[in-house]
């Protein structure tokens, strides 16, 4: 059974004893509501360190107002359960209550109604008061894809995981490329800022029929995660017409495009991108990636 630990000096008073004793630490940060997809990350951090933290926590930071915080689904005991039965088990789980409460001094975030006036983002976090105002950004990497309609989301990530890897201070951490861009986002924020973790990668898991694995899928009725596997199938088809010769990217695009709107879904964005600058291409010469965000049921 893994040892549940919630405050940040505690965390990091385990981080330091088992450093000292010659140990390194993997960490895998989650939102919980875990799947064979954050299993799937545990198991690759077994094989690059000693012990395991897994964190649990839903950041507000990265949610807008008009997003899902409130309705982001948990299950920790489940969590738990779950996690007992991974091969080579869990050391800890880092589940704190609340990362931004620096002992519930609420400040008046000076120009947060000002900026809302404007019809600019806030986060949840600052829609809250707690004193906290030093934010991460990945200028560049943050801008496109799932960026365009959530401005504030890279930059709320970019920050916990700072914070996480400064209170469990560990040797690597695992994301998943499911989410690319964070992915990608957090790789340049180690490197920019020289944290001392090393970020690994880890493949998208999928279930048997083809739809990615997501806390979120639960939010789905049986008939909308009927729908959804259009994305995949569609996805597929393109990697097999660009496998066989078809590199146009606004062709391959279309394709999914249209299957998507065809199964009654709604795409955010479909983009054949760079896989290291997340830059647009028109034609396949380089190693891309095919992202896609799309909307089933409520949107
Ligand atoms: P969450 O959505 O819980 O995902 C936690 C980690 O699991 C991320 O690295 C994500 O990419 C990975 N993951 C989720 N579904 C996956 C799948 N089907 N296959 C492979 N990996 C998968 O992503 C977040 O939480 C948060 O933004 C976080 C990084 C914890 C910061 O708050």
């Amino acid at each position: 059974e893994p040892e549940i630990i919630t405050g940040k000096e505690e965390m990091r008073k385990w981080s330091r004893t088992m450093r000292a004793e010659g140990k390194t630490i993997g960490l895998v940060p989650t939102m919980g509501y875990l799947h064979q997809g954050h299993i799937s990350l545990i198991k690759e951090a077994r094989n690059h360190a000693d012990l395991i933290v897994v964190s649990i926590y839903v950041n507000p930071g990265q949610f807008s107002p008009n997003e899902d915080l409130s309705t982001y689904p948990s299950d920790f005991s489940g969590d738990i359960h779950k996690l007992m039965s991974v091969p080579g088990g869990v050391d800890v789980v880092f589940h704190p209550h609340n990362l931004y409460d620096y002992g519930k001094i609420e400040v008046e975030v000076e120009d947060e109604r000002e900026r809302r006036e404007k019809g600019q983002v806030v986060s949840c976090l600052e829609e809250r008061r707690l004193g906290h105002e030093t934010w991460v950004r990945v200028e560049n990497l943050e801008k496109g894809l799932c960026g365009k309609s959530r401005p504030i989301f890279f930059r709320g990530v970019a920050t916990v995981v700072a914070k996480l890897f400064n209170i469990v201070e560990p040797d690597v951490a695992v994301f998943g490329k499911k989410d690319y861009q964070q992915w990608r986002i957090i790789r340049r924020m180690v490197r920019d800022l020289d944290f001392g973790v090393k970020v690994i990668g880890a493949d998208l898991v999928r279930e048997d029929d083809g739809l990615a694995m997501s806390s979120r899928n639960v939010h789905l009725s049986p008939e909308e995660r009927n729908k959804a596997l259009a994305v995949y199938r569609s996805l597929s088809q393109a990697k097999s017409a660009a496998g066989n010769g078809q590199l146009n990217c606004r062709v391959l695009i279309d394709m999914v495009v249209q299957a998507i709107n065809e199964a009654g879904g709604k795409t955010d964005y479909a983009e054949i991108v760079d896989q290291e600058n997340l830059e647009a291409v028109e034609e396949i010469n380089s190693p891309v990636v095919f992202c896609v965000a799309a909307w089933f049921g409520k949107f």
